[in-house]
């Protein structure tokens, strides 16, 4: 297999567009059978669109709710130019309780909360919360650039580990500003004959992997091969697979990994089989304030998303089911984090700390 040390590989795959002064959404729920865009000029659409997950994983989670504080703004200045900065909490906290688990919502909430409150009495603030929201935009979109580039000199440093990766969800171009975590990573290196192909855990019960990952990965023709989840453990075992790469939701200060559902158990088997896991997430996914995995919110979703299949049933009627969507992973699991800051290695906590405080911060 021939490399190309150092090529980065483009996407054109994007889920979220500010335009026309309002913010288009990429409608996740309907992909791959249909590609349309929902238009939200207020609000409270962008915080039903990220509980209904028209958009979802946790860096385009955070983008979104940027925007939807600026729609907040707009409309509470409009109601009252001098007590909006009051009234446009109960939009940030609306927007705070769309979904729990990926701290970049709270990481960008906090951002567009600090830029209100400087804001001078009387100012219309939409202009100065709109160069924030972009901000958190394009540095998304830069991260995961440099995260591609840096889990691809991981890979080459491992040398021929295997000659395909697993993936777990979609952590790709729309579930962040575009490029993607995991994703970015594996675009890298395809691009840089490292890898030949990607396995895609279905990523039952929302399909993320065999909807989302599968179709993104298409549009950038890098080999793209579905599998059930519970295939992972007959493919890990027939010796292909050098490394498990996937996203997260947030990460401790210990080097714990909240991600979907299922990445757990596929870090326990690939630990089993020798397998690599890498971890690919921005600085905006690490959670200080947490030292370990135990007090992340893990969201459950509706039992119906198992007990049913689109418009079927798969469960007899009344059948009880359980839909927590994200689990931990205890970073003894893992053997490396990519940041854009850099790569961490055990002991997880001391590098985590150490990117945390270099002076580039956010
Ligand atoms: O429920 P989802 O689809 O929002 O879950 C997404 C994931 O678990 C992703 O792996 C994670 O958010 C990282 S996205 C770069």
């Amino acid at each position: 297999m021939m490399r190309h040390v150092g090529i980065v590989a483009e996407s054109n795959v994007i889920a979220i567009e500010w335009k026309n002064n309002q913010l288009r959404l990429l409608d996740q729920r309907v992909l791959p059978g249909e590609v349309s865009w929902v238009e939200h000029h207020h609000v409270s659409q962008v915080v039903r669109s990220i509980t209904d997950m028209v958009v979802r994983g946790a860096p385009a989670i955070g983008i979104t709710a940027a925007y939807g504080v600026v729609l907040a703004a707009r409309a509470r200045f409009k109601e009252s130019p001098t007590d909006w900065l009051r009234l446009i909490q109960l939009d940030i906290d609306a927007l705070a309780a769309s979904r729990p688990t990926a701290v970049n919502l709270f990481w960008a909430l906090e951002r567009l909360t600090a830029v209100c409150n400087c804001t001078e009495e009387g100012v219309d603030p939409e202009g100065v919360l709109l160069a924030e929201a972009f901000a958190i935009h394009e540095s998304d979109l830069a991260a995961n650039h440099a995260m591609g580039q840096l889990g691809a000199e991981v890979i080459s440093a491992e040398g021929e580990a295997g000659t395909y990766v697993m993936t777990h969800c979609n952590a790709g171009a729309l579930a962040t500003a575009g490029y993607g975590t995991a994703l970015g990573v594996i675009r890298s290196a395809h691009a840089q004959g490292l890898i030949e192909g990607v396995y895609a855990d279905e990523t039952r019960p929302w399909l993320q992997g065999a909807r989302l990952t599968c179709w993104e990965l298409q549009q950038d023709n890098v080999p793209v091969t579905l599998n059930v989840d519970g295939a992972a453990a007959q493919l890990m075992a027939t010796g292909q697979i050098g490394w498990v790469i996937v996203g997260a939701d947030r990460i401790t200060a210990n080097g714990d990994v909240a991600n979907k559902i299922g990445t757990y158990g596929l870090a326990i088997l690939a630990q089993y089989h020798g397998v690599k896991v890498m971890v690919v997430a921005p600085t905006t996914t690490i959670d200080m304030n947490l030292f370990d995995g135990e007090d992340i919110p893990i969201e459950e979703r509706e039992a119906s998303e198992v007990t049913r299949f689109a418009e079927f049933d798969v469960a007899p009627m009344g059948t009880a089911a359980i839909n927590p969507v994200f689990d931990v992973t205890p970073s003894n699991l893992i053997d490396v984090i990519v940041t854009e800051r850099g790569a961490v290695t055990a002991p997880f906590e001391t590098g985590i700390a150490a990117i945390m405080n270099k002076d580039n911060l956010h």
